[in-house]
């Protein structure tokens, strides 16, 4: 067991599968790709921004984004975020992770995230009567999902406060000065944040892509970058048992090698939902090229284990599993005893005074022992508690594994040339001039 920053990783249940000798066998090649990265001649080296990010931020960034935080407070109800992919799930995997806006803070919406009106019909509902603020997020500044929600939802902002005012209440996160959203932001005077050139969508949850809404949330992202600085330092050594980034990314390597290529993420922590969806899309989209990469996939227990779990449990054997468990989730609760003169015809005597996240881990361990049993290979990642250290520290745990795991697999882990074959169909469809 590898206890890091509030996160123990362990490996005990891939070691049947993946043995000691052959996942040490791997840190020569993990220790190659950590120092491609350090030194900057790997593929894709020009988006290395995040790998010492945690480090640089500044006081100066971090207290603008507390400025344009209170200005939303002061002024608004909802803060609507626009923004899809690597320009929103960031953000959202925290917020949820802690549990949604602090108290007296805006809520935060999520809208651009597709081109299902029913969503964006869920969001003007939101706004409806609550005053209102816009952030909108692109660091193309030309994706067409914001910017058909931002070109919608700005038309509303105008007509309830006026064009003055409403270009006051959009804030701006883009590029420097490349896009279509930088020339709008410029030409109308609304607040803008860079996104820096070299950092991209998915590894920007440390820019304010996701600290300026998380700052409006009343996250402290001063504790959740300072988790993220010291997951970064634990992370350089290049002893593979002692570096949780490094030893993560060599047994899903190896376990992928030995022909476990999905890796199913499971959770019993209902908030950490969209942690895998983050997760997803990190590893997915810097992983998945040139006929290769492990399949993320996310389950979220105990409620698909009545549905996924037949599968993990006794399917096809290709699944490697991490679980990614929280002791204690956000309220103790406890299973009450019935009143006097109840007759325990439910059968719960037994479990009353338990805690609910008691219950809830001894769910854990018991599904870990039986998919291990089943043939499933599982790693695990212990969380007593998530705070915004420690939501900090996975993120970057996580963001340096893919940079090592994609390296291993000799794919370039910070392009994403696929994406564009859809959006050619579209727009062809569309009849884009
Ligand atoms: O990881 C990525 O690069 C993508 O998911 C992008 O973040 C996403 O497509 C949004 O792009 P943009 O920020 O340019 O609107």
């Amino acid at each position: 067991m590898l206890e890091t920053a509030g996160i123990r990783l362990d490996i005990s249940g891939t070691e049947e599968y993946l043995k000691p000798a052959a996942r040490e066998a791997l840190a020569p090649a993990v220790a190659t790709a950590a120092a491609a990265l350090e030194a900057g001649t790997c593929a894709g080296a020009d988006y290395l921004g995040w790998l010492d990010l945690p480090g640089r931020i500044s006081e100066a960034e971090l207290t603008a984004c507390a400025a344009t935080a209170q200005r939303a407070r002061d002024d608004s109800e909802v803060y609507v975020v626009i923004g899809i992919g690597g320009s929103y799930l960031g953000a959202r995997a925290v917020l949820d992770a802690l549990g949604g806006s602090q108290s007296g803070h805006p809520e935060i919406v999520f809208a651009g995230t597709g081109l299902c009106s029913a969503a964006l019909v869920r969001v003007l509902k939101k706004i409806e009567g609550r005053d209102f603020r816009l952030c909108v997020v692109s660091k193309s500044g030309t994706t067409l999902e914001p910017a058909v929600a931002f070109r919608l939802l700005r038309g509303i902002l105008i007509g309830r406060y006026g064009e003055e005012e409403a270009a006051k209440r959009i804030t701006a996160v883009t590029d420097a000065s490349r896009g279509a959203l930088r020339s709008l932001a410029d030409q109308e005077g609304y607040e803008t944040y860079v996104i820096p050139d070299d950092v991209g969508g998915r590894f920007s949850v440390l820019t304010p892509v996701g600290l300026v809404p998380l700052a409006v949330a009343g996250v402290d992202i001063n504790s959740l970058v300072a988790g993220a600085r010291g997951m970064m330092e634990a992370c350089r050594t290049d002893d593979l048992a002692a570096n949780p980034a490094h030893l993560y990314a060599a047994v899903r390597h190896g376990l992928y090698k030995l022909g476990y290529t999905t890796e199913v993420m499971s959770t019993f922590h209902s908030g950490l939902q969209t942690v895998q969806e983050w997760w997803k899309q990190l590893f997915g989209e810097s992983e998945g090229k040139g006929g290769k990469g492990i399949f993320p996939a996310s389950t979220v227990f105990t409620t698909d284990l009545h549905s996924l779990g037949q599968y993990i449990q006794d399917g096809r054997r290709n699944l490697q599993e991490t679980f990614l468990c929280v002791r204690q989730a956000v309220t103790e609760l406890e299973v009450p005893a019935e009143d006097p003169g109840g007759t325990n015809l439910d059968g719960l005597d037994y479990l009353v005074g338990r805690s609910l996240d008691d219950i809830n881990w001894k769910a854990y361990e018991g599904t870990r022992n039986a998919h291990l049993s089943g043939g499933v290979p599982c790693t695990s990642l212990e969380i007593d508690q998530l705070t915004p250290e420690v939501v900090g520290g996975l993120l970057y745990m996580f963001e340096k594994a893919v940079g090592i795991s994609g390296l291993l697999l000799e794919v370039n882990p910070f392009d994403q040339p696929g994406v564009e074959t859809y959006k050619k169909e579209m727009f062809r469809l569309l009849g884009k001039p």
